[in-house]
């Protein structure tokens, strides 16, 4: 047979098997970490959400471009077409006043480039981008480590050689 027509079934015994794994997560070892053990038409039962960490710490970034983390409570701030209370303290011409960081110019900048007075519609609703933090352990382990620190690892490395 020409391999062209056997392409359809290399891909249903695929899916066959797919499914075959998919239905034993047990055998196979699978869980997900956010349901852990409990079968798949079963709704598990989330642990309450506390109230989100409070510190006004600023946290450090990890990388280039990501939003930070807001380092306090913003349950019940008001976001929609009459009012956005983050820009209550955030916008630039308010931080003297708050103290809080003023929303970087980019976020006054519209999808064409252009410059604007006010906050553009794409940084309207903060909460897309930014979050408060909850005081909880991480259900999946992360072993991300930012530029500074593989720079670092890489200059010990380099050094080690030369000794
Ligand atoms: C009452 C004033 C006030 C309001 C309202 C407010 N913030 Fe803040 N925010 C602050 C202050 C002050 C800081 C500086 C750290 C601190 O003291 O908590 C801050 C810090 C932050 C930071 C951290 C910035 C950085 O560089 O680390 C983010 C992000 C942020 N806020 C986002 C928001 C968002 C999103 C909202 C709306 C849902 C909001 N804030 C509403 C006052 C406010
Ligand atoms: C589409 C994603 C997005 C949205 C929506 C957004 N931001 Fe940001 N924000 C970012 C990114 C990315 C950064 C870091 C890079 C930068 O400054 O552009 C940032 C930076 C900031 C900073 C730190 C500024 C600094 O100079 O350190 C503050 C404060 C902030 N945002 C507040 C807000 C507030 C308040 C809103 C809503 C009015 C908002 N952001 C909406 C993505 C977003």
């Amino acid at each position: 047979m020409h391999l062209r027509k056997l392409i359809p079934f290399i891909g249903l015994v695929g899916l066959c098997c797919a499914c075959v794994f998919a239905q034993q997560p047990a055998a196979t070892g699978l869980v997900d970490a956010a349901r852990g053990r409990v079968a798949i038409p079963d709704p598990t039962k989330p642990p309450p959400l506390t109230n989100s960490v409070n510190d006004d710490q600023r946290r450090p970034r990890n990388y280039d471009m990501q939003p930070p983390t807001i380092p306090h409570r913003v349950d019940g701030y008001q976001i929609d077409k009459n009012f956005n209370k983050c820009m209550d303290c955030h916008a630039r011409d308010k931080s003297a006043f708050t103290l809080a960081v003023p929303v970087s110019p980019t976020h006054y900048i519209d999808r064409d480039g252009k410059a604007l007075q006010q906050i553009s519609t794409r940084r309207y609703f903060c909460l897309q981008c930014h979050f408060a933090q909850e005081p909880v352990q991480p259900i999946v382990g992360n072993g991300f480590e930012n530029v500074d620190a593989l720079a670092k690892k890489a200059a010990d490395a380099s050094q080690a050689g030369k000794k």
